[in-house]
């Protein structure tokens, strides 16, 4: 990282133990990370690893044992509770592996989920949503309920939720996980589309493939960075 790049996120001695009432399970040990603003970055490791940790304990959903997580030099959690979730709603889109589309509203509507808590009036809302549908290349299927959609559709419409808000920062764990692998390239290069569009995208994965869009990989075995690369060609 050069210093003419702006540090967007830092991981300070994050610890993460979950208490399961029998043995603790150390899911993050001594994590630190920087991640400037617009990097692409793709978190790869076995399951189990902690990887869905470092992305929840990032987006302000999961409290660090120990340590700090900052963003933009705010450290999160020492927001409160409605501090946090305006803070995610300002900052961050999230994508998961399992997309979670509600299955009985269309595209549009599921869209509109990304903007519940915006200030906007309903109509804008409308528009944005369908700019932004438009924008991942679903004009036209704004009315589409998500089984009338194609796997990579329904990634699109996920990915499309999470950008409505025009958030700096971008989550996305496992967006790949469920897809083939063409479809699942249709939401990498949309992933890496907003990324050169200015997004800075933090990405979890156990497919190296997945990779590969990637400006640098970090990768996680039992809860601790093991390597961390950065790869030119990417870029
Ligand atoms: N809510 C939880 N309670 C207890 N243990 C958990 C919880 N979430 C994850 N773990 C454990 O933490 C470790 C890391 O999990 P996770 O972050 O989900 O890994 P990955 O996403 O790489 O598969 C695993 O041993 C997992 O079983
Ligand atoms: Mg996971």
């Amino acid at each position: 990282m050069s210093k003419m790049e702006t540090t967007m996120i830092e991981f300070q001695d994050v610890e993460k133990t979950y208490d399961t009432g029998g043995v603790p399970v150390h899911a993050l040990n001594e994590v630190n990370l920087n991640v400037a603003e617009g990097e692409f970055v793709a978190v790869i490791g076995p399951s189990g690893s902690g990887k869905s940790t470092l992305l929840t304990v990032l987006g302000a959903m999961n409290p660090a044992t120990s340590g700090q997580v900052l963003i933009d030099d705010i450290d999160i959690y020492a927001l409160s509770t409605e501090q946090q979730a305006d803070f995610r709603h300002e900052y961050i889109g999230f994508v998961f592996q399992q997309l979670q589309l509600l299955p009985y509203l269309t595209a549009q509507e599921n869209v509109l989920l990304g903007l519940v808590i915006a200030k906007l009036r309903r109509a804008d809302k409308i528009s944005r949503a369908r700019e932004v549908l438009e924008r991942v290349g679903l004009k036209g299927k704004e009315g589409r309920l998500p089984y009338q959609l194609s796997g990579g559709e329904q990634g699109r419409v996920a990915v499309a939720r999470a950008i409505v808000n025009e958030p700096p920062l971008i989550l996305a764990d496992e967006p790949t996980g469920n897809l083939d692998r063409a479809t699942g390239k249709q939401v990498l290069d949309l992933l890496r589309d907003l990324n050169h569009a200015g997004h800075t995208v933090l990405m979890v994965s156990h497919d190296t493939q997945a990779a590969q869009v990637a400006g640098r990989v970090v990768s996680i075995l039992d809860g601790q960075i093991i390597d961390d690369v950065t790869v030119p060609s990417a870029v």
